[in-house]
């Protein structure tokens, strides 16, 4: 149920320097989203009747992406006037002139805050009627954060940014998360009076605590009990560091779940996965995108499956896919390379080295060995021998086969493009097969053998194979 009296605000107009990157730091991406994904997926867990993202660096790129998860967004461009405060205050001018609720605000660069401790600091600050809340951490090392400065009953007094500290102020360890949750009014009223007599010339949004409790209104801190939580991601070290403590929570979440992870330090699972109960990944296992397993299929080890859907009790070994649908019961790899429109049915398999693209193999089909199957049609409970190749380029154009059902081709077979077997055909080992084989038929294209008595000994004479031949019983 939407909460009529919430808004939230997504800070996203930072440049991101430190990345080092082409690519805008909230488009970096964790667990298959980007960081901006993670957050709005969080704020649209309170349901709130305003999201508005503040954008400027890279606005297009950020735009698209935020537009594309989230239509309902409300787009806020920040003018030339930097600093978090300016942005919050463009922000709430965009909400509805009767809006009397809560804002919270939070930062496009924070993925790993989740909806339950947004949740509570949302809660506790109606609670204790505050004015404005703020999510702290005691941090090891606070370096880069703001501190929150108490008074001596404990009270929120004011934040103070590393850059503006005194030394006794630094030693604080209690720090800013940057997650806050303000009422409307007061907080419209003292953005008005923020300045950018700062050391980084900037309009802080953290001014507004000190200016809020002048005020004489309630300001309360609730701290987070993981400061991890609350991590911001400014370089790429944080990104691997936020990307690990994603995944642990991602592995951790299915392990309840009923999945047997045998390695979770070497399984990456993306955010948007789905996995049945008794799912078995073995070591090395990178499920990515909109992957979903089945009930009792095991994955692994050295698997990446992207896009990928895989059927219950089936087995995938060694193997690479992307958009493939793997059939229940069926059996894939070891190193075997399904390309995008892979579809193999119940009970089939697809062995090692093998490479398929945009075909279907039908169910209890085999291609066993050391095959590539593209644009190809494949029916029922036929095998494909070792070493088949379907030609579906002619250098202008790519064509399709189409196999039958309770086919049996020989070794070494190429199926020439585009061509059509019929059900119950058979092909000789080594056949080009260029034409059309009807069903029942068996298609040869191989001159027949000729064997010329004596010629080892004969043209090599004095080797070790003419010897053995001399020397071999007839
Ligand atoms: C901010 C807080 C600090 C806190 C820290 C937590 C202020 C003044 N300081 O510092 O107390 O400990 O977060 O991580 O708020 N942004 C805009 N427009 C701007 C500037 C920033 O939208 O003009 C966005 C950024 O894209 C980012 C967020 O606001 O998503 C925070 O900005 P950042 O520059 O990273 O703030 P910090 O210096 O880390
Ligand atoms: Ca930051």
């Amino acid at each position: 149920m939407t909460d009529p009296r919430l808004a939230v605000v997504v800070l996203a107009a930072g440049q991101g320097t430190r990345m080092r990157s082409s690519r805008p730091k909230v488009l970096h991406s964790l667990a298959g989203r980007s960081l901006i994904g993670h957050v709005l997926a969080t704020a649209s867990e309170l349901s709130p009747q305003h999201v508005l993202a503040v954008v400027r660096h890279e606005r297009e790129a950020v735009v698209a992406t935020i537009t594309e998860l989230m239509p309902h967004a409300t787009i806020v461009d920040q003018d030339e006037v930097p600093g978090t405060g300016r942005a919050v205050e463009q922000a709430i001018a965009a909400l509805p002139g009767d809006f009397d609720g809560d804002v919270v605000v939070v930062s496009g660069d924070v993925p790993l805050l989740d909806a339950s401790t947004l949740r509570t600091l949302v809660d506790e600050h109606r609670v204790a009627a505050a004015a404005a809340t703020l999510l702290s951490a005691v941090m090891d090392d606070a370096t880069g954060y703001g501190r929150v400065i108490r008074g001596t009953e404990g009270t929120v007094d004011r934040i103070v940014e590393q850059a503006d500290a005194a030394p006794d102020e630094l030693l604080v360890s209690e720090v800013n998360s940057g997650t806050y949750v303000f009422r409307v009014q007061p907080l419209r009223a003292q953005l008005s009076r923020v300045t950018s007599h700062n050391a980084q010339g900037e309009k802080y949004l953290t001014d507004v605590v000190a200016l809020l409790r002048t005020a004489g209104e309630t300001v309360a801190a609730l701290p987070v009990s993981d400061g991890w939580r609350v991590a911001g991601v400014n370089d790429r070290v944080q990104l691997a560091d936020a990307a690990r403590r994603m995944n642990d929570l991602i592995v951790r979440r299915w392990q309840l779940a009923g999945v047997t992870v045998d390695d979770p330090a070497s399984t990456w699972i993306d955010a948007d996965v789905t996995l049945a109960e008794d799912v078995h990944l073995l070591p090395d296992v990178q499920l990515k995108g909109a992957t979903k397993v089945e009930r009792g299929a095991t994955i692994g080890p050295d698997s990446t499956l992207v896009d990928t859907e895989v059927g219950a009790d089936a087995t995938v070994k060694r193997t690479d896919a992307t958009l493939a649908v793997i059939g229940a019961r069926a059996s894939v790899g070891p190193w075997s390379y399904l390309r995008p429109g892979t579809y193999l049915g119940a009970d089939g398999k697809i062995g090692a080295f093998v490479e398929t693209k945009n075909s279907r193999i039908g169910k209890s089909s085999k291609v066993p060995h050391l095959s590539y199957i593209g644009d190809t049609e494949i029916g029922d409970h036929t095998n494909i021998g070792a070493g088949a190749i379907t030609a579906n380029y002619d250098d202008v154009a790519k064509h399709r086969t189409s196999i039958g059902s309770h086919v049996h081709s020989g070794s070494h077979t190429v199926f020439v493009a585009p061509v059509t077997v019929g059900d119950g055909a058979k092909t000789g080992a080594g056949a080009v097969v260029r034409k059309d084989v009807p069903p029942g038929a068996l298609a040869v294209s191989v001159a027949p053998q000729r064997n010329i008595e004596g010629w080892v000994q004969a043209n090599r004479a004095g080797t070790d194979a003419a010897a053995a031949a001399d020397g071999a019983s007839v």
